[in-house]
């Protein structure tokens, strides 16, 4: 059976991001947003919230993102002491240019040995699984043959790939062929990670590259029912779409846990805070009216008022997103 994972998303992989996303039936596996790791890191209270306070029986892993395998120790062993994480998973792949300038996230496929060294720092000390999440390269894919090279060699229990270099962000197709190559190379399972949004696109990564995983970022906030509809693809069950009144709930639910574990609550702030998620629930409804609207709103009443406008009633939520080159892109060409 294929293990579905939630991606780590900056503040969108949350508590209460989570709590709304298993009330759907979520994935088989969460990871945590990544803790920044440095010489005076302490781990973040409210990712460490997200492990500790979620109430969800299903494993969590912590990830952290950082170059010193010595700080990255200390923190590994801290988060097994004071979470209830299920293991440890290393970002290999944030294209951020504020992190690729320290050398860590997705600046560290340049380094092989510090790579290596990381690993086998941490392999000792961690008790549950060891984890790393790459892209298929830096600059090109052309590097991923001596990638696999080294992964083959490094004590790990598995690894996530998004098909994607860090030179194309988020912006590209997805490059297949390479995790099909990781998955028959490789004797962990892989997950396989970009750009699926739909039970044919999950269908398509599967068939393409053969891994033991899915990993799913953006189409599982614009779908929450997408884990759902996976597994009941893979158990040849009818398919469940949801409707735009199941959508709505989505909104109301998300909008009444993101509420309940801010610090410090206000309208205003809180309507700002939920455009992160409508930028992608928004997407493929109304012919884009919807997006445009909510990113105008500014206050509760005008954010309901134009929620309202565009979801409810028993009109199925469209299938795909809307394929605009920036929030989704490269999902199509998946299924060709
Ligand atoms: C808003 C946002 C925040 C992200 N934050 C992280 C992160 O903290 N750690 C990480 O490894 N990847 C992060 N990613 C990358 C995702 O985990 C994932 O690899 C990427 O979005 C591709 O998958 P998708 O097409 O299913 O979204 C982030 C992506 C997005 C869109």
């Amino acid at each position: 059976m294929t293990t579905l994972s939630l991606a780590p998303m900056q503040d969108v992989s949350t508590l209460a991001f989570w709590r709304v996303m298993e009330k759907r039936g979520g994935p088989d596996v969460y990871i945590t947003e990544y803790f920044r790791v440095h010489i005076h890191s302490t781990p973040e209270k409210k990712i460490l919230a997200s492990i500790n306070e979620s109430g969800i029986d299903k494993p969590i892993i912590a990830q952290m993102i950082g170059t010193d395998p010595a700080h990255l120790a200390r923190t590994a062993t801290l988060l097994q002491e004071i979470s209830d994480c299920s293991g440890i998973d290393i970002n290999l792949g944030c294209p951020s240019p504020r992190v690729c300038g320290r050398a860590a996230g997705g600046a560290l496929l340049k380094n092989h040995d510090l790579i290596r060294e990381i690993v086998e720092t941490l392999r000792p000390l961690v008790k549950g699984t060891l984890s790393l999440k790459t892209r298929v390269g830096f600059e090109s894919e052309a590097e991923f043959t001596d990638l696999l090279r080294l992964f083959r060699d490094l004590p790990i229990d598995s690894l996530a790939i998004h098909g994607r270099t860090v030179k194309e962000r988020y912006q590209s197709e997805v490059h297949t062929g390479e995790i099909a190559q990781a998955v028959e190379s490789l004797s962990i399972p892989v997950h396989a990670n970009g750009s699926i949004v739909t039970t044919e696109t999950a269908r398509a990564m599967m068939a393409k590259t053969g891994a033991a995983g899915l990993m799913i970022g953006r189409g599982a906030i614009r779908n929450p029912f997408l884990f759902s509809q996976i597994r009941q693809m893979v158990n040849d069950q009818d398919i469940v779409s949801p409707t735009l009144s199941d959508h709505l709930r989505y909104v109301e639910d998300l909008y009444e846990e993101v509420a309940k574990t801010a610090w410090n609550f206000e309208e205003r702030k809180h309507v700002q805070r939920m455009k992160k998620f409508m930028n992608y629930i928004a997407s493929g409804i109304s012919e884009g009216e919807f997006s445009l609207e909510i990113r105008r709103v500014q206050s509760a009443d005008e954010f309901w008022a134009v929620c309202h406008r565009h979801l409810g009633g028993s009109q199925l939520l469209p299938d795909e997103p809307t394929a605009d080159g920036k929030l989704f892109c490269g999902f199509r060409e998946l299924t060709v």
